[in-house]
């Protein structure tokens, strides 16, 4: 079967699907994207992806390029004809294609791209063998919290890590504090068991995965703190993880080569990975 993506208004298989040679996401990276999770046919946190793709466009000063029921809809049609039930749907908005100028051109109509794509989702907290990851100085522009498609410090720190034998690298700023992961939101736990992340500013990515875990973790009684913790801190710390749409809630077993707790995933981390897995699963609400 032929995987199908939504092109500007049609659904095409992937041999045919094409953007213009000019546009400007291709051009200057002009252009912001969500990623979001599917599990058994429902998008996980719909909403918060649709507010957050509305927030990044607006940082871009531009406008969703359809109305959100519209994207809701396209993107059940993208699941549906490419059949997936468990797997991510891709959402990239760019400012189309112009004659290859800096300033925004005049006429240019927003150009959307859906694909979908099966994965296979972990299905139990307890298969989480912990990922190692490696620390590298925070070389990116100052605005982390717009999602947006220049994404190449972030290509370069993950290639970097999985070079080193990692599973994902985390981004040091210059005073040694962890802002997040190439493409995670990093969290440490502390001596007290409890949940620290760094607080949302213009250096990093608000992960709605994060939001989600940070209210699950309170409803279970785990408490959070949002916080930026050091290196230093994190490789002392009892545990360590990281959260996204794709990696759901992950244990970091080592930092830079040193074993982070006892070497293997910690009780928090466990239990926030089989609070989030149940989320998905639809084993809670969806609030
Ligand atoms: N990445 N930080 C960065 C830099 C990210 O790129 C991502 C997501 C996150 C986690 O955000 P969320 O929980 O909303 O997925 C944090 C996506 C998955 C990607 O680029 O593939």
């Amino acid at each position: 079967m032929s995987r199908i993506a939504y092109v500007n208004g049609r659904y095409l298989p992937h041999d045919q699907a094409h953007v213009h040679v000019e546009d400007r996401g291709y051009q200057f990276s002009d252009g912001v994207y969500e990623v979001s999770a599917v599990c058994g046919g429902r998008v996980i946190d719909e909403e918060p992806h649709l507010d957050r793709l509305e927030r990044s466009l607006g940082e871009l000063r531009m406008n969703l390029p359809l109305p959100r029921t519209a994207l809701r809809l396209v993107t059940r049609e993208v699941l549906r004809r490419n059949r997936v039930r468990d797997g991510i749907v891709y959402l990239q908005v760019t400012r189309g294609a112009a004659a290859r100028d800096h300033p925004f051109p005049e006429a240019a109509e927003g150009a959307v791209v859906l694909t979908a794509r099966p994965v296979r989702w972990p299905e139990r907290a307890a298969d989480d063998d912990g990922a190692a990851v490696v620390s590298m100085p925070d070389g990116r522009w100052g605005r982390c919290d717009v999602k947006s498609v220049s994404l190449l410090p972030n290509v370069l720190a993950k290639q970097a890590a999985r070079e080193k034998d990692a599973y994902e690298a985390w981004f040091v700023d210059p005073e040694g504090r962890v802002t997040e992961g190439s493409s995670t939101n990093a969290w440490i736990v502390d001596d007290a068991g409890r949940a620290v992340t760094r607080d949302l500013q213009s250096n990093i990515l608000g992960g709605i995965t994060r939001r989600r875990v940070i209210r699950l973790a309170r409803e279970a009684g785990i408490e959070v703190e949002e916080r930026p913790f050091t290196l230093d801190e994190a490789q002392a710390a009892p545990e360590a993880f990281l959260t996204s749409t794709t990696s759901f809630v992950r244990a970091i077993v080592r930092i830079d080569g040193r074993p982070v707790g006892d070497d293997k995933p910690g009780p928090v981390t466990l239990r926030l990975r089989d609070l989030y897995l149940s989320y998905c699963r639809g084993g809670l609400s969806n609030r």
